[in-house]
């Protein structure tokens, strides 16, 4: 027993260690831990709890939680696997949700754009049934989420990537979702034609890196997420164009407008709605680092 403790805390405290060299956040160590040994083993080995075995641990019969431990952390290492695709989950907004190579791995800014088109929801109440569309939902998260959130909603959620719309069928089913979140398979707004001028909101965090700077990026990232997701175009805004000049065809009178965007893409994207002359209250909204990255716009083509 002795020596089973002995070696896990000796592994822990070397991959912590070839994580921080390796510029990987040393937390997820732990997190691999505890996910495939479970919370006994890991607080054993901290000293916090005398438990012989965990009850995740006992669950795996006869494969090698241990071995697989050590075989995923090396694929972390020097395949630079994001954790998440090698555990197929992260937790995001309150949910949890599958992922796998075919979908972007959903971000903590993402979660602003939700809270925004959420608290948009609240101050403007639509009617049951209304129809919001999440444009580029990749994993299904923000349509997920609103869906979730606001039991009077039906969500479109759109992308071009069957392997994605697959993915994220899993994840509305999980939360028992198939009622409300209608996936649907094309280019932006191509299959919402049934649509047109009836959506009461349309979000989307859509691809905004531009082309050439995809190989700058970190390798768990550049290598790894699918290049749909990120790739926006020689200068980043190719979605981001058509989500404002085609949107106008499909809102409904005052419906709302949320987008996220990369550092610096804002002003431009500001500048595209003001000039369109159909939105209205434009608002740039911040992520906890500070940058801005949601903006929400009304629709209101009368005024
Ligand atoms: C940045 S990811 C966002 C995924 C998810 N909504 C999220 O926030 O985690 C962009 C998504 O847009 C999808 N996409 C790229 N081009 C598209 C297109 N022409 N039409 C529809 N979706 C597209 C990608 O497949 C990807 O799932």
């Amino acid at each position: 027993m002795t020596s089973v403790v002995t070696q896990l805390e000796q592994w822990r405290l070397q991959a912590i260690s070839a994580a921080q060299a390796a510029g990987i956040p040393s937390e997820e160590v732990d997190i691999l831990l505890r996910e495939k040994l479970g919370w006994g083993p890991l607080q054993r080995l901290m000293g916090r709890e005398p438990v012989a075995r965990s009850r995740d641990w006992e669950r795996e019969g006869n494969s090698d939680p241990w071995q697989e431990v050590q075989a995923l952390w090396q694929r972390r290492l020097e395949e630079r696997i994001p954790l998440q695709y090698l555990l197929g989950h992260v937790e995001w907004a309150g949910l949890h949700l599958q992922v796998t190579p075919a979908v972007l791995i959903p971000r903590p800014e993402t979660e602003l754009l939700v809270e925004q088109a959420s608290a948009w929801l609240q101050a403007n109440p639509v009617p049951q049934g209304s129809c919001v569309a999440d444009l580029g939902t990749g994993s299904g998260a923000i349509a997920i989420a609103l869906a979730h959130r606001h039991p009077n909603l039906q969500l479109l959620a759109v992308d071009s990537s069957p392997e994605a719309l697959t993915v994220a069928a899993s994840n509305v089913a999980a939360h028992g979702l198939e009622a409300r979140v209608q996936l649907l398979q094309g280019s932006w707004f191509t299959p919402l034609q049934p649509w047109r001028g009836q959506l009461r909101g349309l979000v989307s965090n859509p691809p905004y890196i531009p082309s050439g700077e995809i190989a700058h990026l970190m390798p768990e990232v550049s290598w790894h997420e699918p290049r749909q997701a990120l790739d926006g175009g020689p200068d980043g805004l190719d979605a981001l164009r058509l989500l404002i000049r085609i949107a106008p065809e499909y809102l409904a009178e005052e419906a709302f407008w949320a987008v996220e965007v990369m550092q610096g893409q804002a002003p431009w994207v500001v500048e595209q709605l003001q000039a369109l002359g159909c939105y209205r209250q434009i608002q740039v909204h911040l992520d906890l680092a500070g940058i801005e990255r949601v903006i929400t716009a009304r629709f209101m083509p009368s005024l």
